[in-house]
Formats: C-alpha cells, structure tokens, sequence
C-alpha cells in the first residue's frame, strides 16, 4: 500500500509537470485529485488496511495529497505567466496612455437642472410648450398690445406664416392654463428668440425659466417669500435679495429681482435676474375666453409669475464674464465644470 502511495503520487506529479496547456493540466486533476481520481481510488482501500497501519498509511495519503495540490497550483501558476508574456508579447507596456478626458455636463444644463430641482421641491412642476409660438399666446393673451416694441418685427424671428420663434417662456403660462384648471403651481425652463445684437450679455437664443403659481388666495408676500427662498438656495442663503418695480404687461405690480453680487477685490453690485408679479386680470380674462369657462375668472383666483434668465444665473454663479463662452464649446472653458 506504501509503495501503491508514492507510485501514484509520482505518476500524478509526473504528468501535472507534463501538461502543456490548461486543459491538460485540469485533465491531469480530474485524473488524480477528482472523485474517480487515482488518489481517491486509494483512499478507497483504507477500509482494507490494518489497524495498526492506519495511521501511517492516512498521513502517507495526506501527504501525497499535498504534494499533488501543490503541484496542481505550481503549474497552474506556471501555464497563466506563459499565456500573459503570450498575450502582450509586442505590446510595449511601458508607453503612456492616451489620456481620455471624460464628458461634462455643461453649465448652463447644471444651472437649469439646480434651480429645476429646488422649484420641484417646493411643489411646482415641469411644464412645457412650442417654440414656433402664435402671437397670441406669445403677445394678446400676455395683455401685449399690437403696438408694443417686443412684437416689432426688428426685435422679433417672424414667419411667413405670422407665426414666430417665441420671445420669452412666458407663453407656457397661458398654454398650460388653456390645459389645466387651478390650482396650479408650474415652472417651464426652455428656449427663446429675439433678434438681439449678439454681445457679451446678449444672445439671440437664449434660456429662461418661467414660473407660475395660482390659487384662490396667492398674494404678493407669497411670490417675495418663494422667490427669495430660492435665490437663498441658489445662491447661498447670505445673498441680498431686493424687488424693484417695474412694468410688465402681463403682471400688476411687477417686479424685477436684483441680487447683490460681491466678487473680492469688486465694488458690491446689484444685478437684475428675473422679472416677476402678480398676474394681471386681463391675463385670466383672455384665458377664459380661449377655454370658453369661468375657471380662471379674476374674481375667484389670483396668481403670481416670473422669469428669469438662466445664462444670466450661470454667469452669477460662476462669475462668467461673458455670455458667448457659454456657446461657443470651447473645451479649456467646459473642462471647469467636469
Ligand atoms: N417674460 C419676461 C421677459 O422675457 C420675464 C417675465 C417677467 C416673466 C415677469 C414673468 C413675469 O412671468 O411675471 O423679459
């Protein structure tokens, strides 16, 4: 039995050393250490050894058992290091990489979808509507009279149709009333149109974010309080906030919202980033008049809008400088924001 052990064992380590790749070598552990392996037929005749041999005969098992495993590991070891030298042979690892540098989301999609997320978070939600507007929802229904210079053809992408690339988002609000019964609570960032002289704080095409918010009881403290609250959230919630009055046709008192911007080694300066107020009657009554009910009537609710310009909060926020950095996809600028 003695002599059967260091057979087998030599035999198995015999042919583990000759394997020449790792199909052979899990053939040569099937043959040996598997279930019907020559190791586990000896282990089998056990039963048959006598007693006082026992012990012996189990450690010249173990042992060769160890000596198998061990040789199993070895040449497995052995067999892998060949087949990597194989795989990189003519690959020259010591070359540096080509350096990818990864995508970035640009500022101005950063910008939107922070000021997206705390408006959802205090409970208005996403609304949208064309691009290619009528002058109705982009002008009469706004209360903007014929003769206003927004709807002059200089200021203005006109069609042939009469159609138009729409100026502001502001024609979202009346879209989504035509759609929606109050009380309602929406924001709709998007794109507008003006034929602007393209200049370090102009663009032709530009972003905005609308907002619009009505109810049988919104009140003027209730826009000053939700819009503070969100240029604190934006901005840091030390950021002086002040409203200005100012005119807008669609909204009685109108405002326009200042932030105070304190850049070091700059004198403080306040600048304007959103127009706002309390939607004007004449905007309920022309909504009335398109859905043909009353849901809207001035009598029964009140609401408060604004909009604000998202390459402007972008500029602020970053301290761009000028606005046409924000188009032209030059990568030195864009690389900041990864
Ligand atoms: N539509 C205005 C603009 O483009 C901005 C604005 C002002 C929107 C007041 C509003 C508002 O909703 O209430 O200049």
């Amino acid at each position: 039995m003695k002599d059967e052990i260091l057979r087998v064992q030599n035999d198995a380590v015999a042919m583990i050393r000759a394997a020449a790749d790792i199909r052979a070598l899990e053939e040569a552990r099937v043959a040996t250490l598997g279930k019907k392996g020559s190791l586990s037929a000896l282990s089998m005749g056990m039963k048959d050894v006598a007693k006082e041999d026992k012990a012996e005969v189990g450690q010249l098992l173990n042992a060769a058992r160890l000596e198998i495993a061990t040789s199993l590991d070895e040449k497995q070891q052995a067999l892998e290091e060949i087949a990597d030298r194989a795989a990189l042979a003519g690959i020259d690892v010591t070359l540096p990489p080509r350096v990818l540098h990864p995508g970035a989301t640009h500022p101005l999609t950063l910008l939107r979808e922070r000021a997206v997320g705390i408006l959802r978070r205090m409970g208005f939600a996403l609304a949208d509507g064309p691009e290619i507007e009528d002058e109705f929802h982009c002008f009469d229904a706004l209360n903007t009279p014929a003769d206003h210079p927004a709807r002059n053809a200089k200021d203005t992408f006109y069609f042939d149709s009469g159609k138009l690339l729409r100026t502001h988002t502001s024609s979202v609000q009346v879209r989504t009333m035509e759609k929606c019964r109050p009380p309602l609570r929406i924001i709709a960032p998007g794109t507008a149109y003006r034929r602007d002289e393209i200049d370090s704080t102009h663009l032709s095409a530009f972003h905005q974010l609308e907002g619009l918010y009505v109810d049988s009881d919104v009140s003027l403290p209730d826009l000053k309080g939700t819009l503070e609250a969100f240029l604190h959230e934006l901005f840091g919630s030390g950021t002086a906030v002040r409203f200005r009055p100012h005119f807008f046709p669609f909204t009685e008192p109108s405002f326009e919202i200042d932030v105070k911007l304190e850049i070091k080694g700059q004198a403080p300066r306040w600048i304007e980033v959103a127009g706002c107020g309390m939607v004007d009657p004449a905007v309920f009554e022309a909504v009335c008049g398109s859905r043909k009910d009353r849901v809207y009537d001035p009598d029964e609710v009140t609401g408060f809008a604004f909009g604000m310009g998202l390459e402007r909060l972008a500029m602020i926020q970053w301290g761009i400088r000028d606005i046409r950095l924000l188009i032209e996809n030059d990568v030195r600028f864009l690389r900041q924001f990864a």
